[in-house]
């Protein structure tokens, strides 16, 4: 009955915008949740998709019927090119399936249903998923909903704020042969903190070596270095090496399209006489488990990112809202750094800078974090990171000077 059912928390990251939210002083300033902010602090609908969304009003033959169970065919034909680059040879090979999804969560859940379902590895234990520590918090219980066995590899090192490369791959060396390894292609949430193109390649020799099955989450495609190619760099380096992947794709932040859930499925097979009727085979599976979950995606958000994707100019003036986006908040992780540095606040902070895509992991601790959000009215994370397109012009000053005194104690 439903006196059994216990209270459960609520959403750590939710909680934080509401109480953010409730909080009345004028000197408030939020960095919790990944959504770009404009210099004034607010949402910023990016002008290309005002042109797009004016197009889909105009259109006489737009109406509200089901879109496939597949989604919207242009939207995900689309959306290969702009992952595995326009002359891909998964593409071109016919190598790739792709579902729409409920944004970059949906596409996850999708595959990682579909893993426990048909992933069968030679050694049983191989079939567990292994999620970089500190990984997306929604990653875990996502995982342990479709009861996919987890477990982490080492990732971030405290002692240079940056990668903890020698752990990430003797974790990923020693894991059994054939697990699934979930890799941030760019933008690491929450670290911010990616290998470089050595590193990766580096990654995926032992992983090639080991057989192991990689599932790549990209939600910041064109947000970490500002070109959509160089962000999706480490993807198309495992397709080229003949991995056979998955890939989990969303909008939500390089279209600034965070409700209305647009995102992207992918599975690519590996080069093989078979790989054709493989996709085949897969993608029918695919979309059984879709129909049961969603029927069959929305249709606005992958209207709008379509019309971009499939339009040069629209496209064009895209990559020009991408470098707004990412050019204010390198803009801003500069000020911060110089800010601190020049308040000669104790610690490092190399790593603002360093860092990259929408957050810092600022390596303030539990307690500091707190300080700062009863005492100076800052809400971030817990574990410390911060959402950088949060701090603009008129805050950062008030946001330097309260994380300098706290640090002082
Ligand atoms: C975040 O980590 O802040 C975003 O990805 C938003 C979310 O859904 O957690």
């Amino acid at each position: 009955s439903a006196d059994v059912v216990p209270q459960a928390p609520e959403d750590p990251l939710f909680g934080l915008m509401a109480a953010f939210k409730k909080d009345s002083d004028a000197k408030k300033v939020d960095l919790g949740i990944g959504a770009y902010r404009d210099d004034n602090a607010k949402p910023w609908v990016l002008p290309v998709v005002k042109q797009a969304e004016e197009l889909l009003r105009k259109d006489p033959d737009l109406n509200h019927e089901y879109l496939p169970i597949a989604g919207l065919a242009d939207f995900t034909s689309a959306s290969q090119k702009l992952i595995l680059g326009k002359s891909s040879p998964a593409i071109t090979d016919k190598r790739v399936v792709s579902l729409q999804s409920v944004s970059g969560t949906g596409a996850l859940h999708l595959g990682a249903l579909f893993l426990t379902r048909f992933y069968n590895p030679a050694a049983a234990d191989a079939k567990t998923i292994y999620v970089s520590t500190p990984t997306w918090a929604n990653h875990n219980q996502l995982f342990s909903n479709v009861k996919l066995p987890m477990k982490g590899y080492p990732y971030f090192s405290k002692e240079t704020k940056g990668l903890d490369f020698d752990g990430m791959v003797s974790t990923i060396e020693s894991a059994p042969e054939g697990s699934i390894i979930l890799l941030h292609a760019c933008a690491h949430n929450p670290t911010g903190v990616d290998p470089t193109q050595e590193q990766w390649t580096k990654v995926a020799q032992v992983m090639k070596a080991k057989r192991h099955f990689p599932f790549f989450d990209c939600a910041y495609q064109g947000f970490a270095s500002g070109s959509l190619e160089q962000d999706a760099w480490a993807i198309n380096h495992f397709v080229e090496q003949g991995f056979e992947l998955m890939i989990a794709q969303s909008y939500a932040k390089n279209f600034g399209l965070y409700g209305e859930r647009a995102g992207c499925f992918h599975f690519v097979a590996a080069p093989s006489s078979d790989a054709v009727d493989e996709v085949s085979r897969v993608g029918s599976q695919l979309a059984i488990l879709q129909r049961s979950e969603i029927s069959n995606p929305p249709a606005y958000g992958a209207r709008v990112a379509s019309r971009v994707l499939n339009d040069e100019k629209l496209f064009a003036q895209w990559e020009e809202d991408l470098r707004t986006m990412s050019g204010r908040i390198i803009e801003m992780r500069k000020q911060l750094r110089s800010k601190l540095e020049a308040k000669k606040t104790p610690g490092t902070w190399n790593h603002i800078t360093d860092q990259i895509g929408m957050f810092s992991f600022t390596g303030l601790n539990e307690q500091q974090v707190q300080t700062l959000r009863e005492e100076y009215h800052v809400y971030m994370t817990k574990n410390g990171r911060i959402s950088m397109a949060g701090l603009n012009s008129h805050n950062i000053d008030y946001f330097a000077e309260s994380v300098d005194k706290v640090v002082r104690g």
